[in-house]
């Protein structure tokens, strides 16, 4: 069997486990990963990897060296792959036409004309990054430009995993999706791609449609799923209002096996690189085809979003008696989620620079993602501080606001912490994760997200306008 050679350019969050995955699990192929990135790359190529993923280390240490390789050469990567995945970065333009909403596609086009540039034969070329749907359309033309001397078939093959569970995504998906051009040589290359996947995942979930097809699903999987959370959130608020409790509520509700009891975690707002990105794109999209209605109807997930954010700073500022001067906040948790290292969009990004504006003391503490939020606040004057320890992090503190869900911090020495800290004591707890009522056995004052806070006060119902506060 004659080896096939794949190549993948940008060496993220994507293209590394995916490509990493691929390898391992196809040692018939040839995988090359290709970044422009020199320190990136050279990361890959340690056990340090350039990204944290749990298993990650071991699916590239199964197949590093063997058929998968990493690279600055774009143009060799090239010149070898009858296979090139696309997985560059797509960020929201930040200029000009669309600037806030359309995707900026010029990696995208500068990668495109690269292949163009490079190829010396037929090439199928798969569009990983989350797209507009219709760049396949774009793509061809820019690739097709030199009038046929070579052939181009685009595919859209977009990916669903999550950080934090990249590698069990990836060798265990819901679904594999593969759209092409339904033409004869769109349908030997999407089975081509096919025949990837086919080495570990079952046939059944291997899903094949018309390339516009899946690239809007991808927009639109993403849309639905930070649906449920601004959903879910959005009755929050009305919780904390109602003596009603929302993990009761999200329970009850996704017991119904209609609607399902996934992603119903009321939380201090949604982040990620995907999310807001792909809503955005996908309201940039529906208004530029005139259809105005609906891309509000998408905005408002965002709108929610954004609501959920403000509200968790407020309602600290509130309770803390309406001044954050001087007060000492230790931020548990960075991420945007657990098990990451990844800090884009995170809504701790947003609490930290309120709490700065406050003129708050900010403590960030993290597993991961200390180094990214170094980078996140770099610039930021001598009022943000940084502690691998959470007990370090809360030590004279007057508050905790836990903003990532990560498994440390349930089974800390709550009792050592609110030791440490200054009086009264404040948790709030941006993820719903803690056991508040010993929080408050201990002497807390505790602000779950959609129930009444457990306080040690005795007038505050009152000013929540009618919950009875406890
Ligand atoms: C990216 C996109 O953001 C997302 O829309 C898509 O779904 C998958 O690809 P991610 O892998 O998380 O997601 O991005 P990132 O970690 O930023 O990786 C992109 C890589 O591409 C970077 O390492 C960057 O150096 C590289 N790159 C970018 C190139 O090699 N060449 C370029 O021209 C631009
Ligand atoms: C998402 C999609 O899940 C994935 O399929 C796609 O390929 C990329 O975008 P990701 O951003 O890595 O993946 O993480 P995800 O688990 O979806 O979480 C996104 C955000 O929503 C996180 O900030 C998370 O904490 C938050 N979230 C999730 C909630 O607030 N509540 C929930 O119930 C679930």
């Amino acid at each position: 069997m004659t080896t096939k050679h794949i190549a993948c350019i940008g060496a993220g969050y994507v293209g590394g486990p995916t490509m990493a995955v691929i390898a391992m699990k196809c040692p018939q192929y040839r995988v090359t990963v290709a970044d422009t990135n020199t320190s990136r790359i050279a990361a890959w190529l340690t056990d340090a990897l350039p990204i944290y993923e749990p298993g990650l280390l071991e699916v590239v240490q199964a197949a590093r060296g063997r058929n998968l390789f990493f690279t600055t050469d774009i143009a060799g990567a090239i010149r070898e792959a009858e296979i090139i995945f696309v997985s560059v970065n797509t960020p929201t333009k930040t200029f000009g036409d669309g600037a806030g909403k359309a995707a900026d596609l010029q990696y995208w086009e500068k990668v495109a004309r690269e292949i163009l540039r490079e190829a010396r034969t037929d090439k199928i070329v798969i569009e990983k990054s989350t797209l507009p749907v219709k760049t396949a359309q774009i793509m061809e033309t820019i690739l097709n430009a030199e009038g046929g001397r070579l052939h181009f078939e685009v595919i859209s093959n977009p990916e669903f995993l999550a950080e934090g569970t990249a590698v069990r995504d990836l060798l265990h998906p819901n679904r594999v999706l593969i759209g092409s051009r339904e033409t004869t040589r769109g349908l030997i290359a999407r089975q081509e791609i096919v025949d990837i996947y086919a080495n570990w995942v079952p046939a059944g979930r291997i899903v094949t449609s018309n390339v516009w097809s899946a690239e809007l699903s991808k927009l639109v999987a993403n849309a639905f799923l930070a649906q449920r959370i601004s959903s879910i959130n959005s009755i929050s608020a009305l919780c904390e209002k109602t003596d009603a409790n929302i993990r009761e509520v999200a329970h009850a509700v996704g017991m119904d096996e209609r609607i399902g009891n996934r992603f119903l975690n009321a939380s201090v707002g949604f982040g990620g690189s995907c999310f807001k990105k792909d809503i955005l794109n996908l309201v940039y999209i529906c208004e530029s085809y005139g259809l105005s209605e609906i891309a509000r109807y998408w905005e408002a997930v965002l709108t929610m979003n954004e609501y959920q954010e403000q509200r968790f700073v407020r309602t600290m500022i509130r309770e803390m008696f309406n001044t954050m001067v001087g007060k000492r906040i230790a931020l548990f948790g960075f991420a945007f989620k657990a098990d990451t290292s990844d800090t884009r969009e995170s809504p701790a990004i947003y609490v930290g620079r309120k709490l700065l504006e406050e003129k708050a003391v900010v403590v960030i503490t993290d597993p991961r993602a200390l180094e990214n939020a170094r980078l996140d606040f770099a610039g930021v004057d001598g009022r943000i501080h940084f502690a691998e320890d959470p007990y370090d992090a809360a030590r004279g503190a007057h508050a905790v606001a836990l903003l990532t869900e990560w498994e440390l911090y349930r089974s800390l020495s709550w009792e050592d912490i609110y030791q440490s800290m200054e009086k009264p004591a404040f948790v709030f707890d941006g993820r719903n994760i803690l056991d508040h009522k010993r929080l408050h056995e201990i002497g807390f004052n505790v602000y779950p997200l959609g129930a009444p806070p457990l306080t040690h006060f005795h007038d505050r119902g009152a000013r929540r306008g009618g919950s009875s506060g406890y």
